[in-house]
């Protein structure tokens, strides 16, 4: 299965790299029918996404990863979405033994005690209940961009995750702030009203805050631990 996967990736791969985002969106949905998922944290890269694929009425299941620790602005661009493109973005939750069991045991706000406990955390909010979405999936969509980090600066646009067993495509991965920002406001797409307010990479309120001019884009988030780690588990490289 694997090596078929990555034989096919092989070859749209090719026929991806002259095609704009929503062109090659249009392609993958076709070859992909049915097997391809967008995930989205409503954050402007994937609000861009998301008003592709929704335009175009394109077949690609969208879905979010609810840690229930996100912004209330978060909650209100998921509404907003849904409503502007008469759309369900379809909602993924934790376990619930798991988290009753890590909650009662380790306390509301344990990821600031130790990484230890912050990657229990992450794993049991985002990485298990991702691991459910992308179950029978072969494409998974992201909104990761080179900008973001250097380790996302590395990445190409189509790539095989072999944890999760499925190819990755990252259709802004070239995309410039300024540009996916033009994008939004050409469009009037509904964005997180955090991202005027310093907030450059938004997951969970407890876990991110602002940013200053000049930092690194991630450098708000888990902001209390040294830089080796941090990452949520939700992509192989951060
Ligand atoms: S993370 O690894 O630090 O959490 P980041 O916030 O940069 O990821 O987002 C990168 C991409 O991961 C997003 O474009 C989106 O595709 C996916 N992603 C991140 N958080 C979520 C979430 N809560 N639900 C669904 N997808 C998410
Ligand atoms: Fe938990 Fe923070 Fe990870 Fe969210 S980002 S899942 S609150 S540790």
């Amino acid at each position: 299965m694997t090596d078929i996967l990555k034989n096919k990736m092989t070859e749209v791969s090719v026929k991806l790299s002259s095609l704009p985002p929503e062109e090659a969106l249009a392609l993958l949905a076709q070859e992909f029918a049915g097997k391809i998922i967008l995930s989205t944290s409503f954050s402007w890269e994937d609000q861009v996404i998301s008003h592709m694929v929704l335009s175009q009425r394109l077949p690609i299941k969208i879905f979010t990863l609810d840690t229930g620790r996100l912004f209330s602005e978060t909650y209100y661009v998921w509404s907003r979405t849904n409503e502007m493109y008469n759309t369900t973005v379809e909602a993924y939750y934790p376990n619930a033994g798991l988290l009753e069991e890590f909650v009662t045991q380790k306390g509301p706000n344990s990821f600031y005690e130790s990484v230890e406990n912050r990657k229990g955390c992450c794993y049991i909010r985002k990485v298990e209940p991702l691991q459910r979405a992308l179950r029978g999936n072969d494409l998974w969509i992201t909104g990761l961009r080179a900008e973001h980090s250097p380790e996302r600066g590395d990445l190409p646009m189509i790539e095989f995750d072999e944890t999760n067993n499925i190819i990755k495509f990252h259709p802004l991965l070239h995309w410039s702030t300024d540009e996916v920002k033009a994008f939004i406001n050409k469009n009037g797409i509904p964005y997180n009203t955090l991202h005027d307010k310093g907030f450059v990479s938004i997951g969970c309120q407890p876990c991110t805050r602002a940013i200053m001019p000049g930092d690194d884009f991630r450098a708000g988030r888990w902001w209390w631990e040294d830089k080796t780690s941090k990452e949520c588990g939700l992509h192989a490289h951060s």
